[in-house]
């Protein structure tokens, strides 16, 4: 194995299970790599709901999906990504955060910590049974540490029993270096306290 870029370690990681997935979430679109990939590595069925507040950058990610023939598994939502569970009414099997600013973009549209943790909070709620989410985030953006902080923060409060949460970064170098977070869903047993909401399991 090498050490890749922390989005490349973010696919090479749930990639595994998007290639059984059904319902994908990209939560921050851009410019539609990570769509891309979503949209390649799941099964034929799946279905790619891809969020961005900006049109244009959904228009890109439209024109890359036809280049490679995978439009019609994508659903584009130029919505706010903390409105994700008015969207989404089905188990997650796979949702992807790549935070911070659209590379080549306006730097000033950067996500934010409030509305950042809003959608990971519903995203976790609707995961399926071992339903999985890569969080890439970039201490070293403007207003990213304190999106870190509060990421981290409510992440690391997941209860163990039923979530694994993992972290994987780079330890030689700067400190501000960009970090991948994975949260698994373990399920819950019946009667089982699950404070994140109300996660229903298709596996
Ligand atoms: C680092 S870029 C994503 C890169 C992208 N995944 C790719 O493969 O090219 C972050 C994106 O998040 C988008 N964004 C910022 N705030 C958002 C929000 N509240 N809801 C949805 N998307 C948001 C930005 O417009 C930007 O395109």
């Amino acid at each position: 194995m090498t050490v890749d870029r922390i989005v490349t370690m973010a696919h090479r990681l749930i990639e595994p299970r998007l290639k059984l997935a059904r319902c994908v979430i990209d939560a921050t679109a851009g410019n539609g790599n990570d769509t891309l990939f979503l949209a390649g590595s799941s099964p034929a069925d799946a279905v790619i709901w891809a969020f961005d507040i900006q049109r244009q950058a959904l228009q890109n990610v439209r024109e890359l999906l036809c280049r490679h023939g995978l439009e019609h598994k994508v659903r584009l939502v130029n919505e706010c990504h903390s409105k994700v569970a008015l969207h989404i009414r089905q188990p997650i099997d796979v949702a992807m955060f790549n935070l911070g600013y659209l590379p080549g973009g306006e730097h000033g549209l950067i996500t934010q910590a409030q509305t950042t943790t809003a959608a990971i909070r519903q995203t976790v709620a609707l995961l399926s049974k071992a339903g999985i989410i890569s969080v890439v985030v970039y201490p070293g953006h403007p207003g990213g540490s304190e999106e870190h902080e509060t990421v981290r923060d409510y992440i690391r409060h997941l209860p163990g029993k039923q979530y694994k949460v993992a972290c994987w970064s780079m330890v030689n170098q700067r400190e501000d270096a960009p970090l991948l977070y994975i949260i698994e869903y373990l399920g819950g047993g019946a009667g089982e306290s699950n404070p994140t909401g109300t996660n229903q399991g298709n596996n």
